[in-house]
């Protein structure tokens, strides 16, 4: 049997992923903030799954739940760190508030789950860290200011990371989600495009399936994942 924590498991691409890796028999351990939704998830589920509620902002809970999923399933096989927060405006309209939570939640948050993860992966010789960034981790948009300069931060960290510690045994596989229909939109009146032009959330878990579940002989560093009519 194969463990992961998912964060950000509650909504949008982080629960297709949980159901995706339960389909493939993971036992997980679910992140998130609202108590509610995550008992919900676990009750759903119905597989053992263990709930932590709490934020990927607080670098003690991180630890504590790495430290208590090696407890209880001997081995965290796998990290998805996928939870994340965007707030879309043009620069002068982007509140402190706002910058700090991506910051702190995109790149903080990012942190504290990769080294948590690394700290109990290194001294067994093997994990994986699947690290949910963005094509906002790559190019830039305009209202994207916050956003994107979290995600890019993500992403020059996760590199330096993969590199430091591939001789460790642990594969690092990076995911760059184009935009996905998910409640990640509701906060902002709407998503910008048409839903029905973005990639499901399932097309994304399907990205995630595929990394994880890739031969030991081989890491996929990076995976683009666009909607098919491309950047919307
Ligand atoms: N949707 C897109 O178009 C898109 C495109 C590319 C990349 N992404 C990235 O994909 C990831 C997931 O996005 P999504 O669209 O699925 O978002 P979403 O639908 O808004 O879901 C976010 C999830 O993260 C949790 N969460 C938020 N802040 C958290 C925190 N501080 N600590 C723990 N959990 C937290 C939320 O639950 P609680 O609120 O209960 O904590 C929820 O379960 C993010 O990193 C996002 O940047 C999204």
């Amino acid at each position: 049997m194969r463990t992961a924590i998912v964060t950000g498991a509650t909504k949008g691409i982080g629960r297709a992923i949980v159901d995706a890796l339960t389909a493939d028999g993971w036992r997980l351990g679910l992140v998130a903030r609202s108590r509610e939704d995550l008992l919900q998830l676990v009750a759903e589920t119905d597989c053992g799954h263990i709930a932590f509620v709490g934020s990927v902002t607080d670098s003690a809970f991180i630890d504590a739940t790495v430290d208590q999923m090696v407890t209880e399933f001997g081995q965290l096989d796998a990290m998805v760190a996928n939870a994340g927060v965007g707030t879309f405006a043009p620069i002068e309209l982007t509140t402190d508030a706002a910058f700090a939570e991506m910051m702190s939640t995109n790149v903080t948050g990012m942190f504290n789950c990769v080294r948590a993860a690394v700290r109990v992966m290194k001294p067994r010789g093997e994990g994986m860290i699947v690290p949910m960034l963005s094509i906002a981790a790559k190019k830039s948009f305009p209202m994207s200011s916050g956003y994107v300069a979290s995600k890019w931060a993500a992403y020059g960290m996760i590199q330096c990371v993969a590199k430091e510690v591939r001789k460790d045994g642990i594969r690092i596989s990076s995911i760059f989600p184009g935009s996905v229909a998910t409640p990640f939109w509701d906060g902002m009146g709407g998503a910008p495009w048409d839903t029905a032009d973005m990639l499901q959330p399932d097309d994304v878990a399907l990205a995630v399936l595929q990394v994880v579940n890739a031969p030991e002989t081989c890491v996929i560093d990076e995976l683009l994942v666009m909607p098919p009519k491309g950047i919307l």
